[in-house]
């Protein structure tokens, strides 16, 4: 966003808290740009969506900020150092995860965030579909240059999960569950699903991409057939709709927060929040390797991101293909 586009908002903000206006005089004063640049970023921000009084004699005001997601809405109020602040912003894209990889190939920055409205063919895990319907959820892929080892991305993994889990405790009040690896869920139905994807070399990460699918404001109609008795959307859950640029906001808040401690403290930040937030955390499942099944009780999440069961008393671990909860198909 131009920084006088960012300054005029941050000013008209001021007011809308003041509850006063503020003329395109003293605007053009303030800003240092001419009284015709002013109208033109008030009719720029109108649409926007930003709702804005203009009042003869007495100037301009803000009424309301948009709710709609554009990359001025999403980085208003930002109150991130890196992570957001470039925000490509697109309204229909196959899968935010494409445009992501492009842009990285391209040298974008790390902290880069695609975000879109609508994805025509959002991918999810182990090369499924993952349904993004416009304007009900948040289809976004973050761009991370992170300096360290190719196996520990992974890690990054989880801590996204905590931090969407986080984002989503603080904004609707709901209580997430992380489900091995990094699906969220709501009283045990998937709302949140994770996608990392990584370009390296041996010994060196070139870039990271962790796309992020939040089913926000979905009625159970609009979830897919067949899809609705594991899936569900925040707003199922809550009962009412959620703001979707403050949440996908607060996730980038979260994520940032946590991938600070975690490149100071190491993964046990990330693995204590984790273990919180989990699914069946001491409970017991059932594994299935080579078509026999056994039942172990899950203990928690190792540092190569592989979960830790405990069977007939012994400590394992377990990474995917092991792996089936009762709960699933
Ligand atoms: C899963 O649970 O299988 C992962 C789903 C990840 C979906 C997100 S939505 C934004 C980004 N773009 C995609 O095409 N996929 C990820």
């Amino acid at each position: 966003m131009s920084s006088t586009r960012q300054a005029l908002i941050r000013i008209l903000a001021g007011n809308k808290q003041d509850n006063t206006y503020i003329s395109g005089q003293q605007l053009s004063e303030k800003l240092n740009i001419s009284r015709t640049a002013v109208w033109k970023y008030m009719n720029d921000l109108k649409q926007d969506g930003f709702i804005i009084n203009a009042v003869p004699n007495k100037g301009y005001r803000i009424q309301q900020f948009p709710s709609r997601l554009s990359a001025n809405s999403m980085q208003w109020g930002l109150e991130t150092k890196w992570l957001g602040q470039r925000i490509v912003h697109k309204n229909t894209v196959p899968s935010t995860q494409f445009v992501a990889h492009d842009l990285a190939r391209e040298g974008a920055e790390h902290g880069t965030v695609v975000i879109a409205n609508e994805q025509t063919a959002g991918r999810g895990r182990l090369n499924r579909k993952w349904q993004s319907r416009r304007d009900k959820g948040i289809w976004m892929s973050m761009i991370l240059r992170p300096n360290m080892l190719p196996h520990l991305a992974p890690q990054l993994t989880l801590l996204t999960a905590c931090a969407v889990a986080e984002a989503v405790l603080i904004d609707t009040h709901l209580t997430p569950q992380i489900k091995w690896p990094n699906d969220i869920l709501f009283n045990g139905r998937k709302a949140v699903g994770i996608l990392t994807e990584m370009q390296a070399e041996q010994d060196r990460i070139q870039y990271v991409i962790i796309g992020i699918g939040v089913n926000v404001n979905h009625n159970t109609a609009d979830l897919a057939e067949g899809l609705t008795q594991h899936a569900t959307s925040l707003q199922i859950e809550s009962n009412e709709p959620q703001d979707i640029v403050q949440l996908s906001q607060q996730i980038l808040v979260q994520f940032e927060r946590l991938y600070a401690s975690y490149c100071d403290k190491g993964f046990s930040v990330v693995k204590d929040k984790w273990e919180r937030y989990a699914y069946k955390m001491n409970e017991p499942i059932a594994i299935h390797t080579h078509n026999k099944t056994s039942s172990a009780i899950f203990r928690g999440i190792a540092e190569d991101g592989a979960l830790c069961i405990e069977e007939k008393g012994m400590p394992k671990k377990i990474y995917s293909a092991e792996i089936v909860w009762d709960d699933e198909d």
